[in-house]
């Protein structure tokens, strides 16, 4: 593909094989996961946040909305935002609901914080958010003493928040879910008593390190993480590293298109965050670390990737939550791959952004490849890829997964709202454009 093989209507781009190798140094824009939380625990800490490397993407400029709603003040002068926090005391009430936009994040995240406010809160977000499960915020938010209702009575957003004085208890987690422990060690702030969260398996430590960080008296034990309450929070400069999940669809393209190589700079290594990596290697991937090093209380390095013939893998257990975001492009991984990749223990798939276990057995199946639909995964078999259309379900990820499946196929791919990237990544045609023109 380069650019001027792909057509951009409103409603749906057309995509072609790439033409020629993928060269050149990229640093994809910072991490998703830890710029909502720079905004967030900014917000509510004591000082002047000074966020560099900060994701100007959908969700978080939903976070970032939120909070100026609540009457803190966020500057922007395009090379660093500046959180002017208020402290854990200092939000006000908005004056109409919040609109967490198209981001379970902001949702989750921002409940633990609501729900120890001296004001009631409406909030809410697009259709794919208010599909969403909340329960899983919900009942251990209301064991802590919260007031916290589904509006429409399912368990999903729009959510009405009146703020209590809450508890902390010992909640032993049915999922590993970054944004339920997020959630209830935000809350955990605010609480009589120690908060202990509990999770089947480690998911992303971004809001322990940030926390601990700001000050906060948080201890990490095996898969129990314990906060206590907190009389306050100080302000921490942010340095947000580049994003492993918006790098993952340069390094499968990179691998994927003969005679390419990339080097990826600033990417977040996090032991937490970097399944992808494994699975790839699992796979034959060639990819080199170096200069690893720590920004912020993050591991990260520049990534050289050079295009490599991949086999089949199995990728599931322990390994899941580190990957969960990265499973549709492995997916199209496996499609390149020579043999059978079976991919387990997904189920949260089914409740992301769209089923993206569903939306990436469809969308590959219109593409020609084998895949086998499982209630917690897929089994796919590498095989030749022709054109077609495929439904992204409005999901970022599922597009630019296909985007990138788009490079090695025969014929054209047209993607249905391809604008949906805006989510997390903005200028995701343009520098897979530059890479393919270096
Ligand atoms: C995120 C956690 C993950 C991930 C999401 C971002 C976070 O969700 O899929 O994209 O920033 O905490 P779950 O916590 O629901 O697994």
């Amino acid at each position: 593909m380069n650019t001027s093989d792909t057509t951009c209507k409103m409603d749906e781009m057309t995509l072609t094989e790439a033409g020629g190798p993928l060269h050149g140094t990229l640093r994809v824009p910072g991490d998703k996961s830890i710029s909502h939380r720079a905004v967030m625990f900014g917000s509510i800490a004591e000082g002047d946040t000074h966020i560099r490397h900060f994701l100007r993407a959908q969700d978080c400029l939903s976070t970032m909305s939120c909070f100026r709603s609540m009457g803190i003040d966020i500057e922007d002068d395009g090379a660093a935002v500046v959180v002017h926090g208020r402290g854990l005391h200092g939000l006000s009430q908005p004056q109409s609901r919040l609109d967490a936009g198209n981001s379970g994040t902001t949702t989750r995240l921002i409940s633990g914080i609501l729900a120890a406010q001296p004001f009631e809160t409406t909030l809410t977000g697009d259709e794919s958010v208010c599909r969403r499960p909340m329960n899983r915020i919900i009942d251990p938010l209301t064991r802590m003493g919260a007031d916290i209702t589904s509006l429409q009575g399912s368990g999903c957003a729009p959510l009405r928040i009146r703020g209590r004085n809450l508890t902390g208890i010992d909640y032993v987690s049915p999922v590993a879910s970054a944004q339920v422990k997020s959630c209830l060690l935000l809350a955990g702030l605010y609480a009589s008593g120690r908060t202990c969260v509990t999770e089947p398996v480690r998911s992303r430590d971004h809001t322990e390190r940030m926390l601990r960080a700001c000050g906060a008296d948080l201890t990490v034990d095996g898969l129990t993480v314990q906060v206590k309450p907190a009389s306050r929070l100080w302000a921490c400069d942010v340095d947000v590293p580049a994003d492993p999940s918006s790098a993952a669809y340069f390094i499968a393209a990179a691998l994927i298109v003969p005679g390419s190589e990339v080097r990826l700079e600033d990417v977040c290594i996090n032991p937490t965050r970097s399944g992808f990596l494994t699975a790839c290697r699992n796979m034959g991937a060639d990819i080199e670390e170096t200069g690893v090093r720590e920004v912020c209380g993050e591991q990260v390095c520049d990534l050289i990737v050079r295009s490599s013939s991949l086999h089949g893998t199995r990728i599931g257990g322990e390994i899941i939550p580190s990957l969960i975001d990265e499973l549709p492009i492995l997916a199209v991984l496996a499609a390149y791959a020579d043999g059978e990749t079976v991919i387990s223990d997904a189920r949260e798939l089914r409740v992301k952004e769209s089923d993206r276990i569903a939306s990436m057995t469809a969308a590959l199946s219109a593409l020609g490849i084998q895949v086998q639909e499982h209630e917690d995964g897929m089994t796919i078999t590498g095989g030749p890829l022709h054109g077609g259309f495929i439904d992204t379900h409005d999901d970022h990820r599922v597009a630019m997964s296909m985007a990138v499946a788009a490079l090695g196929s025969s014929s054209p791919v047209r993607i249905s709202h391809p604008q949906c990237i805006r989510i997390s990544y903005p200028g995701f045609f343009e520098d897979l454009g530059l890479l393919l023109r270096s």
